[in-house]
């Protein structure tokens, strides 16, 4: 089936990203994190059926299987590179060393050189903090990525996993430094975990960044393939690995799984669809994992999923979070303007 990929713009920036990114985690055939083991006649294939679907964004990181990720990443994307854009990571352990890890300006510096040599680019796209850094500060994190964009090595920085007080805090300094602004946070989101929206989202909403969802099908759990109270079967991530990542609310979060079913039912199409269009119903990017191709095919197929206003009513209603203090204070306080205000 023809797909038509949607795209929205990056950040603040002139350029745009596809709706869908392609998630370079299954990549690599020493399958450390036991995630895939895809090989590099796979991966070309894959990669050359995510570009034809109007995909501009390839998401990998130094730690994937070892580097292997990248390396095969590099490999398949080579064709299309001007067209792409490029996203990894650093902060994870690369080695033995005592500083082969953090945010450091030494690990940085040494970090990037590898990634460009693995990627057999000569810049990324977009270069992101794969987590924040606990034994360091923002004055090295922030200057060591801003002379990576003076030379040229890198186009849009961005963070991962970080909170909000430390996403908040690295965009002001690098706006009130004139340094490159930070684009994209790459988040886990999805019907399964929402708590972003507490503190991470407004925040982002704020500064105009883009959101990256990863793991968007909560690491499989939301394709319908497991069931409440099932040992998960081998030959499925979850039932490789022997627990269940991300994290989920193991009491509540099968009702949302029953919901999706329902919803993929009345569609005619799969879980798996429904749970990526609900995300992109949001004005979100989702960067899809695959190992094969036909669960890349089936998600590529979620963009021609409309969902109906009820039926995201219902998803959003079935995986809303608590409301958190002070969030509810502040609405309370908000509403004290009770007249149509024009934006
Ligand atoms: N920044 C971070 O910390 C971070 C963390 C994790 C991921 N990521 C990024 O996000 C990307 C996506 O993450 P993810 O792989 O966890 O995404 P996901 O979509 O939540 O999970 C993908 C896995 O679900 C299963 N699956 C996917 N589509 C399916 C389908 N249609 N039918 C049946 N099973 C299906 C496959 O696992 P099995 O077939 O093996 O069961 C697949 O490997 C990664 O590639 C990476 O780029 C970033």
């Amino acid at each position: 089936m023809r797909t038509i990929m949607k795209y929205v713009r990056y950040g603040r920036t002139a350029s745009f990203v596809s709706v869908l990114a392609f998630g370079a985690m299954t990549l690599g055939e020493k399958n450390r994190w036991k995630l895939g083991g895809v090989t590099q006649e796979l991966s070309d294939r894959m990669v050359k059926a995510a570009f034809d679907a109007g995909i501009n964004l390839y998401d990998t990181a130094d730690v994937y299987d070892e580097g292997d990720s990248e390396i095969m990443l590099g490999k398949s994307i080579k064709p299309y590179r001007d067209q792409v854009m490029i996203a990894t990571k650093v902060r994870g352990r690369t080695g033995n060393g005592i500083n082969e890890s953090g945010l450091s300006r030494h690990h940085m510096s040494i970090a990037i050189r590898k990634s460009l040599e693995r990627l057999n680019t000569k810049w990324i796209d977009i270069y992101q903090y794969h987590g924040w850094d606990l034994h360091g500060e923002f004055d090295e994190f922030l200057s060591t990525m801003d002379h990576f964009v003076d030379s040229g090595y890198v186009m849009y920085p961005a963070v991962s996993n970080f909170t909000a007080w430390q996403m908040a805090t690295l965009q002001a300094m690098a706006v009130e430094r004139g340094y490159a602004r930070y684009e994209s946070a790459q988040m886990n989101y999805s019907l399964l975990n929402r708590d972003i929206e507490y503190e991470v989202l407004p925040l982002m909403k704020y500064w105009s960044m883009t959101l990256l969802s990863w793991s968007p099908l909560h690491g499989g759990v939301l394709t319908g393939k497991y069931k409440r109270g099932e040992k998960p079967a081998s030959g499925t991530r979850m039932g490789d690995r022997g627990f269940f990542f991300p994290y989920f609310d193991e009491v509540h979060g099968w009702d949302i799984v029953d919901e999706v079913r329902n919803i993929a039912q009345e569609q005619g199409c799969t879980m798996s669809q429904v749970a990526l269009a609900w995300i992109v119903s949001k004005g979100h990017v989702a960067i899809i994992g695959a190992r094969n191709m036909e669960q890349l095919q089936e998600n590529l197929e979620s963009v021609n999923v409309n969902l109906k206003k009820e039926q995201i009513e219902r998803l959003d209603r079935i995986s809303e979070n608590r409301e958190i203090y002070p969030n509810w204070m502040v609405k309370r306080q908000n509403g004290d303007r009770n007249f149509e205000i024009v934006s």
